[in-house]
């Protein structure tokens, strides 16, 4: 069996009332389009064609950066006819000599089916049946149902708006994916017509179509709604969000992760999470990010790509960016951990610090009101509050170098390229701004001066 994917991508989705094309919208980080593609290739094979149209400029440079843009194959539908025609235009990129090729038909607007459900489905798919994937559900409004004859056999597919009032109490749904015989469908186009309420090219009618000339139609039912959920309005992608996070909050919870509150948690990427790790309420996980085991997450966190070691714990309302967090480490709360830095073991960032492509070694410490930037810093550093790393002249970015067992006084500022050495002092309120050599105190203010008798201004 071959097969190809088709996806339908070309509708404006006027409903959403954006100007972004539908399928570009965001669902857990990803664009809807970018869910369906996800799970098209985790069927392992077929080509993959997307049909688009509103927007199609705008979708391509969208994929243009993706992982999965070598495999697509883009199909332009210029007026939006209809789910057949739709699918037309996708036919000149497909073999329909080959009698075991199969087209699955998936929509760039329904995000969240399961790559699982669709290799059931073609499981149980044969060159030589049409295999639709279907719903029972008790809110049929608005789609597709399936009519089935007196033996039960499936013999049409009518939409809402052509239905009679009887067959709008079917409660047997099109979801509108459907794995069809290459070469049938290829025929079954080329008589598709347009005389219906809506005026389209329907897909749907090539159901009768095959039952009319005897070709086996099976119906997979799928359990879960929101798999099969398509998405028209805000109000719809918001709530598939959720559900999108709720399935991942349980996920986590079964994989022994604990949660304070799973209706409090966002995944907008892949996290991988070690045994015993703790989140508390509203954290954010963005992009890749590795959590090890024992980590402990305070509250409104939010991470994104990065690798958390084990036993860390990340105080609330700490942002982390593109980081390397070490073993045993403690971050925040209110910690700005920024791209390149990365903190060895037992390392403690506290309130109202930053750093940015830093090193930080192994038991070093800013516990407080920091910036440290374009830094390598050695083991048991202590960083007093107030101090900051003066990377930046106005024009380039300079590095601070600092050895092992170094002590930077409060309030102190280090001048780049700044080099100190091991086991140098820093005076607090010093402007650094030459090397320090090793075991030495740096002082780097005016010394002061006590005036006896001075006098305040007064009020003229
Ligand atoms: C379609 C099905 C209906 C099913 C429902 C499930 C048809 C005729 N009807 O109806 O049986 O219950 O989906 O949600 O197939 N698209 C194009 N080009 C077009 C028209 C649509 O690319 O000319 C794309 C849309 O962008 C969307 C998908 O096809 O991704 C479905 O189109 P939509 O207009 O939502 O179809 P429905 O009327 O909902
Ligand atoms: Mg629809």
């Amino acid at each position: 069996m071959n097969l190809d994917i088709v996806i339908l991508a070309a509708g404006k989705g006027t409903r959403m009332n954006s100007t972004i094309p539908k399928v570009l919208h965001r669902l857990g980080g990803d664009s809807m389009l970018g869910h369906v593609v996800e799970a098209a290739t985790n069927l392992g094979s077929g080509k993959i064609h997307i049909v688009v149209g509103y927007g199609a400029d705008q979708i391509k440079v969208e994929f243009s950066a993706s992982k999965h843009n070598g495999n697509l194959h883009w199909a332009t539908q210029e007026q939006q006819l209809g789910t057949g025609h739709a699918v037309m235009q996708a036919m000149p990129g497909i073999d329909t000599e080959d009698k075991e090729n199969l087209i699955l038909v998936l929509y760039g607007d329904v995000p969240l089916t399961n790559s699982a459900t669709l290799k059931k489905l073609l499981k149980q798919s044969n060159p030589n049946t049409l295999s639709i994937l279907t719903l029972i559900t008790e809110k049929p409004t608005g789609l597709g149902r399936i009519v089935r004859d007196d033996t039960g056999a499936i013999s049409a597919i009518v939409e809402e708006k052509d239905a009679s009032e009887e067959q709008k109490e079917i409660k047997e749904i099109n979801t509108g994916i459907m794995a069809i015989p290459a070469v049938k469908l290829s025929k079954w186009l080329d008589s598709l017509g347009n005389t219906n309420a809506q005026g389209e090219y329907y897909l749907t009618d090539i159901v009768a179509m095959a039952a009319e000339e005897g070709c086996a139609i099976s119906a997979m039912a799928v359990t879960e709604e929101s798999e099969v959920q398509g998405v028209n309005d805000k109000a719809q992608l918001a709530r598939l969000e959720r559900q999108f996070q709720m399935n991942n909050a349980d996920e986590l919870l079964k994989a022994g992760v604990l949660l304070r509150d799973p209706a409090r948690i966002d995944i907008r990427g892949d996290l991988a999470a070690g045994s015993d790790v703790e989140i508390d309420i509203n954290v954010i996980f963005e992009g890749k990010v590795k959590l090890g085991q024992g980590v402990r997450i305070g509250a409104n966190v939010i991470i994104k790509d990065s690798s958390i070691a084990d036993n860390v714990q990340i105080l609330p309302g700490t942002n982390i960016d593109g980081a390397e967090i070490g073993e045993g480490s403690s971050v925040g709360p209110y910690a700005r951990i920024r791209p390149g830095t990365i903190l060895k073991e037992n390392t403690k960032i506290g309130n109202f610090v930053e750093t940015k492509n830093a090193v930080i070694g192994r038991g070093s410490k800013a516990s407080h009101l920091a910036y440290i930037g374009d830094a390598e810093l050695g083991e048991n550093v202590n960083i007093g509050a107030g101090t900051i790393f003066c990377n930046y002249d106005g024009v380039n970015k300079h590095k601070t170098i600092i050895g092992n067992n170094v002590f930077v006084g409060s309030n102190s500022v280090l001048v780049a390229p700044v080099t100190l050495a091991d086991n140098t002092f820093v005076a607090a309120g010093s402007s650094i701004n030459s090397d320090v050599p090793s075991d030495s105190l740096a002082v780097g203010r005016a010394k002061q001066r006590n005036i006896p008798g001075w006098k305040r201004p007064s009020k003229k």
